[in-house]
């Protein structure tokens, strides 16, 4: 059982990156005092039984009590126990200073913001922990090509054209619109020109934009779930209604469909994330003719598609009818690194001119500059010879993953609708377990991992229980390392090969 504490260490470690385990469980005990979620004069657990909950060592629990007490937070007899001073010390103040910079408010900050705001903050999913071993959907940054991004770069940095420098409202640099539709109709199969796409600051923004020009505040949304969290959260501060779609081997299940007529159909056919089941040609008609029927738009989030290990990639939803109801958004963020921040959607003629007015007058577009030099490298081949290193890089990569899993767990712990794409892959683990906890406790080991169950519009048994292990940014050696780490927490909770 985890004692209020435990529940409450286990959780801020999560912000708390820097330091040793020992100086982060301190900051974290030293917040839950100065946040009065332990009182002056509470006893702190004993360190064994705080240990055993957090998962570390006594000494961990030892050296971070002590330096409470060095620091003034609190006092400790032999015998007696520990427990928190009745007066805090000034070094209150410092503490202060560091929670200006953690992602949650506090309760008096979060009486300044609006309702939404404070349900978009409360619901903040995005992790502070971008890189390294397992980090979801991460893809490995350094080894893009940026003597040749840099050299394009300084080209046409010398002598930028004024269209360059000044608002755009053509929905973005026009040479890589035109570079991107060419792209896309080799690559992906999209039915499309240039002047059907628009430049966005990717898929989060995009996202935002069909939501407010094609939907009102209670419209009804359908939405994949489990499914990306980052739509979720557009999708709630844009006030529609969201309706989950369950999943299955093949996707996206269409049989019991949510009452109403949605205006938008989130989904993510080539790889559905997170679980990774790739949409049946059967279904993709099936979701259109809905669509149509209801007078819909599928939003198509091909977020990850250009990384297919077996086989070749599939096409898209979107090109698979003529004037299909589908807007096609895609990113640069998987391809080429996340904070590019470029990314694009692809939306029928008509609706062309008006999306590309409200991204105007919403975003007032720019980054022009590095949107040409991206155009650049995509015309002179850069691009795709990229994406086809990283296949091959991330393809030996998960196999390594995919191994690893297998020989020291098992098979029954890879998941049945893996596809053999994208970034990431699941380890399911067992249903009764609490994978949230599991990947606290993994953190703690420097493992870095997402827990399936809270990919979920609703906590619900229902749920999968499972960790997202991303694969892409870590080296062979490195994720020996860090899997071996992860083993040590898994049979802490039990988890372990069976044979
Ligand atoms: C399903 C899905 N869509 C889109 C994105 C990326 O969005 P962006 O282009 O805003 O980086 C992600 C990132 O992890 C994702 O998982």
């Amino acid at each position: 059982m985890h004692s209020l504490l435990g529940d409450h260490v286990l959780q801020r470690l999560q912000q708390e990156t820097s330091g040793t385990l020992h100086q982060r469980v301190f900051r974290c005990l030293r917040y839950a005092i100065v946040e009065g979620i332990l009182a002056p004069m509470a006893r702190l657990p004993a360190s064994r039984d705080l240990a055993r909950e957090l998962h570390v060592s006594r000494n961990t629990i030892l050296s971070a009590y002590e330096q409470l007490q060095a620091e003034g937070y609190v006092d400790a007899k032999t015998g007696h126990g520990t427990w928190v001073v009745p007066h805090l010390p000034d070094a209150f103040l410092k503490v202060a200073q560091e929670k200006a910079n953690t992602v949650h408010p506090s309760s008096t900050e979060k009486k300044m913001l609006s309702r939404r705001g404070a349900s978009l903050v409360g619901y903040a999913a995005a992790s502070p922990y971008q890189w390294g071993a397992f980090v979801p959907g991460a893809p490995d940054v350094t080894e893009f090509p940026h003597p040749i991004f840099s050299r394009i770069q300084a080209k046409l940095n010398k002598e930028p054209q004024i269209e360059q420098l000044i608002y755009s409202s053509a929905g973005g640099c026009p040479e890589l619109r035109s570079a991107l539709a060419d792209h896309l109709r080799v690559a992906r199969s999209v039915h499309c020109d240039a002047h059907q796409i628009i430049i966005t600051e990717g898929v989060h923004q995009a996202v935002d934009l069909v939501c407010r020009t094609l939907t009102d505040i209670g419209d009804d949304v359908w939405i994949e779930d489990p499914g990306y969290w980052g739509v979720r959260n557009n999708l709630r501060m844009n006030g529609v209604q969201m309706r989950p779609l369950p999943i299955d081997q093949h996707g996206v299940v269409l049989d019991q469909l949510p009452k109403g007529s949605p205006k938008l159909i989130f989904v993510t056919p080539s790889h559905q994330y997170p679980l990774g089941s790739h949409l049946s040609l059967e279904r993709r008609k099936q979701l259109i003719a809905i669509a149509r029927e209801h007078k819909s738009w599928i939003i198509e989030d091909d977020y990850d598609s250009e990384f297919r290990f077996s086989g070749l990639p599939y096409p898209s939803l979107q090109g698979l009818e003529e004037d299909s109801p589908v807007i096609y958004m895609g990113t640069f963020s998987k391809t080429i690194y996340p904070a590019l921040r470029i990314g694009y959607i692809v939306v029928p003629k008509a609706l062309y001119s008006p999306l590309r007015v409200a991204a105007a007058e919403l975003y007032r577009g720019g980054h022009l500059l590095i949107q040409r030099a991206l155009a650049e490298f995509i015309r002179e081949g850069h691009y795709e010879a990229h994406i086809r290193r990283m296949r091959l890089l991330y393809g030996k990569r998960r196999k390594f993953l995919i191994n690893l899993i297998s020989r020291y767990l098992g098979e029954d712990f890879l998941h049945e609708y893996d596809d053999q794409s994208g970034l990431h892959i699941i380890l399911k683990l067992p249903s009764h377990c609490d994978d949230v906890a599991i990947a606290s406790s993994a953190l703690l080991y420097g493992v870095k991992t997402r827990p399936l169950s809270q990919y979920y519009l609703f906590s619900h048994a229902r749920a999968q229980r499972g960790l997202l292990l991303g694969f892409a940014c870590v080296n062979e050696k490195d994720m020996m390392m860090a899997f071996g780490m992860l083993l040590q927490c898994l049979r802490e909770f039990g988890i372990e090969k069976l044979n």
